[in-house]
């Protein structure tokens, strides 16, 4: 039996896996009074599960993605849940020149940064931080899925200084938070699986933002039929 804790973003992203669990989306409970983050609490396999999504900016009134919101969900979900396994599941934007294709579902072997650039001694690397994940290619043999390298940041559109970075690392896919929960879990040494559907192809020739809608529910009933493959794996490892 593990304490699995499943990291998410955004509410659309987790609709299927909570219908899976026959979770009612309306009986949330909050992390904090004064966070946005919302944790559902389940058994699932012999496991005990916590998904916790970043919930409602309270002054724009849209979902918090991105790396810092991503980061309290995992820093809770470490100390207030005692996850001795970490799922971060979501979408993300794909290259297709890496063979990248909408709604395909990736697990990740490394995490790396593509906006913290220090052009200081040692603080390079620092800014990157590329982290890297041994289980992901077991996972995705399991799932009969790719594994690839994916490059955080928190914008959806990629300036030419991102891409300058992206590219040098060969990420195949790019999101807004798989490398700063890297960086909690690394601190903590917790394994952790990402697991990433694609909604928009970066190098192609549809604006990210129509993509990224046009595919939100296919990526995530993608997202939720692997999720839940994957808890049901877990005991393998
Ligand atoms: N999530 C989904 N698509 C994305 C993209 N193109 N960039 C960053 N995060 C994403």
């Amino acid at each position: 039996m593990k304490n699995i804790a499943v990291i998410m973003a955004m509410d659309s992203e987790a609709k299927p896996l909570l219908e899976k669990l026959k979770i009612n989306p309306d009986q949330a409970e909050k992390i904090d009074d004064h966070l946005p983050m919302k944790v559902y609490k389940t058994q699932y396999h012999q496991h005990n599960i916590s998904i916790i999504i970043s919930g409602e900016c309270k002054r724009n009134k849209v979902q918090n993605v991105g790396t810092a919101p991503a980061v309290i969900s995992t820093i809770t979900a470490i100390k207030d849940f005692n996850a001795d396994f970490i799922i971060n599941a979501g979408t993300a934007g794909g290259f297709k020149k890496r063979g990248a294709d909408i709604g395909k579902v990736y697990t990740v072997e490394t995490t790396v940064f593509h906006d913290r650039r220090i052009p200081i001694p040692g603080y390079q690397d620092y800014g990157t931080y590329k982290s890297q994940h041994d289980i992901a290619k077991k996972f995705a043999t399991l799932l009969g899925i790719e594994t690839g390298i994916i490059s955080t940041g928190d914008s959806l559109d990629m300036s030419p200084e991102d891409e300058k970075l992206i590219e040098s690392n060969l990420a195949l896919l790019k999101d807004m938070e798989a490398a700063a929960i890297a960086w909690v879990t690394d601190q903590y040494s917790i394994p952790t699986l990402f697991l990433k559907s694609v909604t928009d192809i970066v190098d192609g020739e549809h604006p990210t933002e129509e993509e990224f809608f046009a595919n939100l529910k296919l990526a995530s009933e993608n997202l939720g039929e692997k999720l839940i493959e994957l808890i049901e794996l877990i005991e393998k490892i």
